[in-house]
């Protein structure tokens, strides 16, 4: 069971960490996204948010407090055992720590169930084992595309404990960028060119700023499906 982790790990390219999107004047910060849940999703120009939109989703409230509890009491306890991870200086990753689960009590099956039918094309074979994330309030995501080789065209992750903001900064050009809050509570999806073209990043707290509103980054944890590489 070590070995999706070790894949996970290596799922982070390095060689990305630098884009970061340049010249965030207001004037840029007019990409809304009218047709969805428009307040959380912000982009470099319209144009890019009305192309990417298809591709990337943030579905507010898709569970509740109390599935929210369910998570935490089977996730909980076998986190505890772990110790955050900060001293990675080229990882992904920064103060986090992490597992993953295959076998589900029944109220968080039914959750899952929602996201892989919800999420992934039908038939679509998933990752067995569901990604589980805990970074802590210090923590953060470096920009990193998830590996082509052990993940296909979707991912579809369940926010819990803490609003955040995910960043897509496009691979070959850092003035191409979307910026998605993702309240507590919110699954989002990225398939395809948002996936694949984009990198994404969780933004530390510090820099946790969602079009111009400060968006406090408590510790989060995140409950991540994927399907294969098709
Ligand atoms: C990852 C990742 C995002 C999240 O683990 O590859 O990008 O929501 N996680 O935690
Ligand atoms: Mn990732």
């Amino acid at each position: 069971m070590k070995l999706l982790l070790n894949v996970l790990k290596r799922i982070h390219k390095p060689a990305v960490y630098s884009s970061q999107p340049r010249c965030r004047s207001s004037s840029a910060r007019s990409g809304l996204l009218p047709l969805r849940d428009e307040a959380l999703i912000v982009g470099s120009n319209p144009e890019l948010v009305q192309r990417l939109g298809p591709q990337v989703e943030v579905r507010t409230g898709f569970i509740t407090e109390e599935e929210e509890g369910a998570f935490m009491q089977e996730l909980e306890l076998g986190l505890k055992k772990k110790r955050y991870e900060f001293d990675h200086w080229d990882g992904a990753i920064h103060g986090y720590r992490e597992t993953e689960r295959v076998m589900w009590g029944e109220r968080c099956e039914e959750v899952l169930s929602r996201v892989r039918s919800g999420a992934f094309p039908e038939g679509s074979p998933l990752l067995g084992p569901v990604h589980i994330l805990d970074l802590d309030k210090t923590g953060y995501i470096k920009p990193h595309i998830d590996s082509v080789k052990f993940c296909g065209s979707t991912i579809a992750g369940l926010s819990l404990l803490s609003d955040s903001i995910m960043r897509l900064v496009k691979e070959d050009d850092a003035e191409e960028w979307l910026d998605l809050l993702l309240p507590r509570f919110s699954l989002y999806i990225l398939r395809d060119q948002a996936r694949y073209n984009f990198t994404h990043q969780i933004l530390k707290d510090e820099e946790s700023v969602f079009n111009g509103q400060r968006v406090p980054r408590l510790r989060r944890i995140s409950v991540i499906c994927r399907n294969l590489p098709g």
